[in-house]
């Protein structure tokens, strides 16, 4: 029952500077956040890259207030893309974007994160990656899947995420499974009504296999979103029967969650990619990790109080 409730918080502003502010705060942060700034993030995109792993950049922040916030986003990703450049790793790191840091819920927030996203997406293209539009709450969706359709005219390979609670969800895999997208496909992670959403981890997990099956046996690229074992072996045996080689869809998982699955998966020869979350803007990617496992938050807490 915690989850909903820190879901809950995780949208709160006094709460955002009650856990700011708190001893300990960094050192739990740290955990899920590979850094503060770009400098801080490119040992880590070369580290992982040394072990086989691929990387999906997110500049962590969601839910901004002003116009300059959304051109501030769109510059630090453009400052991140400046720094790649010079690695050459070409799709081995590539990025995650959440279209409400780019602007979508301010006044004609639609065109504004379009238009914000699009020098992204041109300047990913400019260094041989690409571009995921992450999934965020059910009502910026439709908004969502029309930018990345009208991406996808010039940049085919633009990826977006689906959310297996979501009722809506089988509907979308089966249109992006049939035009060839790359698709993510992930739990969910936000708070949801039950008038859109499965709330019972077991039907949610039910969907999941049902998508991913819609998913492997499409023309798409499924990349698969979970750390849960029984969904990654469902996904392998699914793979094999739909005649998919290991190149032909890639495991995600995120930055310090099952760290030795993802190398374990890696030297079986599949391609695994590490959602890497840097930037300082990281309350509300941080506060969906604690809502997941509730185990991190007693870390938390127990951490504030021997500080
Ligand atoms: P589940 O929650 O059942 O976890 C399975 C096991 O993994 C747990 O038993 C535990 O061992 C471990 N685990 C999972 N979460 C953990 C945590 N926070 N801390 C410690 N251990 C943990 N969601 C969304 O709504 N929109 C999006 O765009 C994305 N993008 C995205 C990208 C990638 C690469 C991943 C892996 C996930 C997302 N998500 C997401 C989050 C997703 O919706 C979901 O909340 C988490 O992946 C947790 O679900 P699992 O599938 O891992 O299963």
């Amino acid at each position: 029952m915690l989850g909903p409730v820190i879901l809950a918080a995780s949208r709160s502003d006094r709460m955002r500077r009650f856990v700011s502010a708190a001893p300990g705060t960094k050192q739990v942060v740290a955990r899920f956040i590979a850094g503060e700034t770009v400098d801080q993030v490119v040992p880590v995109i070369e580290d992982a890259a040394a072990k086989g792993l691929e990387v999906t950049l997110d500049v962590v922040g969601e839910d901004i207030t002003t116009r300059e916030q959304a051109f501030a986003a769109r510059d630090a990703y453009l400052e991140l893309i400046d720094r790649l450049k010079g690695l050459e790793l070409g799709t081995q790191a590539e990025m995650s974007v959440k279209l409400s840091m780019f602007g979508q819920s301010l006044e004609d927030g639609h065109e504004l994160a379009l238009a914000n996203v699009r020098p992204v997406v041109e300047a990913a293209a400019e260094i041989g990656t690409t571009v995921t539009l992450d999934a965020e709450d059910h009502t910026t969706l439709d908004s969502m899947f029309a930018i990345h359709e009208e991406l996808r005219k010039d940049f085919p390979q633009t990826g977006c995420v689906i959310q297996a609670y979501l009722f809506r969800t089988e509907e979308d895999a089966r249109r992006l499974a049939a035009n060839g997208s790359r698709v993510r496909i992930v739990k969910g992670a936000y708070k949801e009504p039950a008038s859109v959403a499965y709330q019972d981890k077991a039907e949610i997990d039910k969907a999941y296999v049902r998508i991913l099956r819609i998913l492997l046996e499409g023309e798409g690229y499924p990349m698969i979103g979970s750390h849960d074992p029984r969904l990654i072996a469902v996904t392998q045996e699914l793979a094999r029967r739909a005649g998919r080689k290991l190149d032909e869809y890639e495991f995600q998982m995120l930055y310090g969650i099952r760290s030795e699955e993802h190398l374990r998966l890696a030297a079986e020869g599949h391609r695994m990619r590490v959602y890497t979350a840097y930037g300082t803007d990281w309350y509300g990617y941080f506060m969906r990790r604690l809502a997941e496992k509730p185990a991190n938050l007693l870390f938390f807490v127990r951490s504030m109080i021997t500080k």
